[in-house]
């Protein structure tokens, strides 16, 4: 029998349907809500709002859980590569041979940029924020594309898709190039996704760039772990945007923008740097623990805590493990990892942060492994967005197929009620 919640308002009853999702998630319908009670719910930071029924992520923060398309974090980032993630997460199955390779090299025909985007790009200044350059160079590459896509259309949407997979990359490492004022290079079609982002990256002018495959491996990994996270403030902000039929660059340009915050993607710069400042401060890990529980301190402790998860993320599992074994490999000693260690053993036998459930979350040991790869702090949360942007696309798929009516949530208005207008000299 299909499950009934039942609502009552002063005194009168109304019943919704409960939706309940294939991991027996259970969601009350209240599309009728208003219409029946005139009610609306209130719930800001949507903490309790599903904001849609989607097939391509599951999480249980409670469980530490955390699938793409029912496939395991942990078996994905062991046995498959980023491209086939991507593929997984946009087209709902793991790609044949033959579809892999199909992809990749319609991937691979899309990578050329167009010139005049390199004039854009000389429009910052050195010290732009990577993260605010990228988001601007998407939203610029809606000029080379205009139209939005035909979402009836099959093939205009998988061009579309290979356009913005192909052409990211190559934005993101040429924000880096832009700060240290170097060549700007495109994509080498005759190697993988994950070694062409880092040749665009760190390629010295006239010399050869050679692979390392411990930071091509660990990159690809990371890449892997940050694909999609369900309805992520990034992924939400890509959803509404596309729901109001703009473009897919324009979208994921506004998700770029939403992923830079502090509290979201930005973490993993500010990890490095609250590890930074406790060096510097002596090592002291327990004032910093203090600070982060003091409420009269805006501190908090950088990659701890998350909306969802309220056990390890699973992420921030196999990231430590990467850490470990990356720092070994290359063979990088870094003081911060050590800190980092410390800290962490510190806040999870701590009772604040037991009580609140606070543990590492997927950023918390990630900008170690940057680091060690060379790759600068303020191109942290760009290694993040390349990472996520399969799950962008995928999502913004998703809702565009489902036809998805506009995102326009509505408020309880607290302001003042009517009031007659005072002229200038009465006021
Ligand atoms: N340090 C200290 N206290 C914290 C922290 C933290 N990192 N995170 C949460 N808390 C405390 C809050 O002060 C609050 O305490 P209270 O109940 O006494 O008021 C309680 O834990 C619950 O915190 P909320 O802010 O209500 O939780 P919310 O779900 O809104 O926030 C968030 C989640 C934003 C991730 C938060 O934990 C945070 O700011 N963490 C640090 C930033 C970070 O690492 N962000 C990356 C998240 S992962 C990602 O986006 C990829």
């Amino acid at each position: 029998m299909s499950k009934v919640a039942t609502i009552e308002i002063e005194g009168k009853k109304y019943e919704f349907p409960v939706v309940v999702g294939t991991e027996n998630e259970l969601a009350i319908d209240i599309k009728q809500l208003r219409g029946q009670s005139g009610a609306i719910t209130l719930d800001p930071g949507y903490k309790n709002t599903g904001a849609c029924e989607s097939a391509i992520t599951f999480l249980d923060g409670e469980k530490g859980i955390l699938r793409y398309r029912g496939y395991s974090i942990e078996e994905l980032a062991e046995k498959a590569d980023f491209l086939e993630v991507c593929y997984l997460l946009i087209f709902g199955e793991l790609p044949s041979k033959s579809q892999l390779q199909k992809f990749n090299t319609d991937i691979l025909d899309q990578s050329i940029v167009n010139e005049d985007m390199k004039t854009v790009l000389n429009g910052f200044p050195e010290s732009a924020h990577p993260m605010g350059v990228l988001s601007s160079l998407t939203s610029a590459l809606t000029a080379f594309n205009p139209k939005s896509v035909n979402v009836e259309s099959e093939e205009d949407m998988y061009r579309a898709i290979v356009k913005i997979l192909a052409k990211f990359p190559v934005l993101a490492a040429w924000t880096l190039r832009r700060k240290n004022n170097q060549t700007l290079y495109n994509k080498d079609t005759n190697i993988g996704y994950v070694e062409s982002l880092l040749k665009m990256m760190f390629q010295k002018e006239g010399k050869n760039y050679k692979q390392n495959k411990t930071v091509v491996n660990a990159l690809d990994k990371l890449l892997i772990l940050h694909a999609d996270h369900e309805q992520n403030c990034s992924t939400s902000t890509v959803r509404i945007v596309g729901s109001s039929h703009a473009g897919l660059f324009a979208s994921i340009s506004a998700g770029v923008s939403a992923l830079w915050g502090p509290l979201h993607g930005g973490a993993n710069q500010a990890v490095i740097e609250m590890l930074e400042e406790i060096k510097a401060d002596g090592g002291d890990t327990s004032k910093f623990i203090a600070k982060a529980k003091d409420k009269e301190d805006p501190f908090r402790l950088m990659g701890f805590g998350h909306r969802v998860y309220k056990n390890f993320d699973p992420r921030a599992k196999i990231i430590k493990k990467a850490a470990d074994e990356v720092l070994g490999q290359l063979g990088v000693e870094d003081p911060i990892l050590e800190i980092a260690k410390g800290l962490e053993k510190a806040a999870l036998e701590d009772q604040y942060f037991v009580e609140r459930k606070l543990y590492p979350n997927v950023d918390f040991y990630s900008g170690i492994i940057y680091r060690a790869m060379g790759i600068p702090t303020e191109m942290f949360t760009v290694m993040f967005a390349v990472g996520r942007l399969p799950g962008w696309i995928a999502q913004w798929r998703e809702m565009r197929m489902r036809k998805e009516p506009i995102g326009r949530p509505r408020q309880v208005y607290i302001g003042e009620t009517h009031r007659k207008f005072k002229d200038i000299e009465n006021r």
